[in-house]
């Protein structure tokens, strides 16, 4: 994460004291140099205890695009206990020529936008929102996870890979060919770590069934690493 590393060390934010929060969705998270805490706070009354408790100044909301409950949370938490937030947000993907988008508002979209049968899909969400797609038993699903899974899966016809990106386009290309793909579904994270899949898509002519973001309540945002820190030197 370069907000945590630019924090650490010799980095520009030296000197100042802060923690990294997981939500502990995988099983060993990357390690950071900062401190790191891992875990839900419990909602908004939690958060709020926990930045009083630890007489937080600042949060930076560096999450997933996808974590809009944390993200809305931290809204809610900052205001109550009088907290400066900010939100580091990194650009969405934008389709280029040659990529066959198919742009839905939202994981039940996403769902309605496969076939009903016969797809050979790569489902590259996470494992989160797997069994939304058991409406479409008829689909062979190809999942990539940073964990084996430890519970039966919702999707009967499913192969998993276990890998941790970041992944490149000659490798996912590889992967899709092997795996006979015929159609991607994604969510919109933007960054360089996973649009490896969406260059491998338009090198094989693949439709991708590409996720919008979901909407965050407003709050002060700034989109580099230079600009966060910045704002902690000022606001
Ligand atoms: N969260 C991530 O790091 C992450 C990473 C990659 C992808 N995504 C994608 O985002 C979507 C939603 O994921 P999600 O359930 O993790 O997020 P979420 O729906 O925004 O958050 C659900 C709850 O998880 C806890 N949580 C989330 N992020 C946290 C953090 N950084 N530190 C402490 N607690 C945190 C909070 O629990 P409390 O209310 O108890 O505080 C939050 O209310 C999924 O589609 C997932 O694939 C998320």
């Amino acid at each position: 994460m370069a907000v945590a590393e630019a924090w650490g060390g010799a980095g520009p934010g030296a000197g100042r004291q802060a923690v990294f929060s997981y939500a502990g969705r995988t099983a060993r998270p990357a390690s950071q140099p900062l401190p790191c805490r891992i875990g839900g706070f419990g909602g908004v009354a939690g958060l709020v205890a926990y930045l009083r408790r630890e007489a937080i100044t600042h949060v930076v909301d560096a999450t997933h695009p996808f974590a809009a409950q944390m993200s809305a949370n931290a809204v809610a938490a900052c205001e109550e206990a009088g907290v400066k937030l900010l939100g580091y947000e990194r650009p969405e993907w934008i389709a280029r020529p040659g990529d066959r988008w198919i742009r839905v508002a939202d994981m039940a979209a996403a769902v309605a936008a496969l076939p009903e049968a016969g797809a050979r899909v790569f489902l590259a969400i996470g494992k989160q929102h797997l069994s939304a797609f058991s409406t479409r038993p008829g689909n062979h699903y190809l999942l990539r996870l940073v964990d084996a899974p430890v519970a039966p899966l919702p999707l009967a016809d499913s192969c998993v890979v276990v890998a941790r990106g970041p992944f490149d386009a000659a490798g996912d290309e590889e992967l899709m060919r092997s795996h006979a793909i015929t159609h991607v579904v994604a969510k919109n994270a933007g960054g360089s770590g996973a649009q490896a899949k969406l260059v491998a898509a338009r090198a094989l002519g693949l439709p991708v069934v590409m996720m919008d973001r979901p909407r965050i309540p407003s709050r002060q945002v700034r989109g580099s690493v230079a600009e966060v820190m910045s704002w902690l030197d000022h606001a």
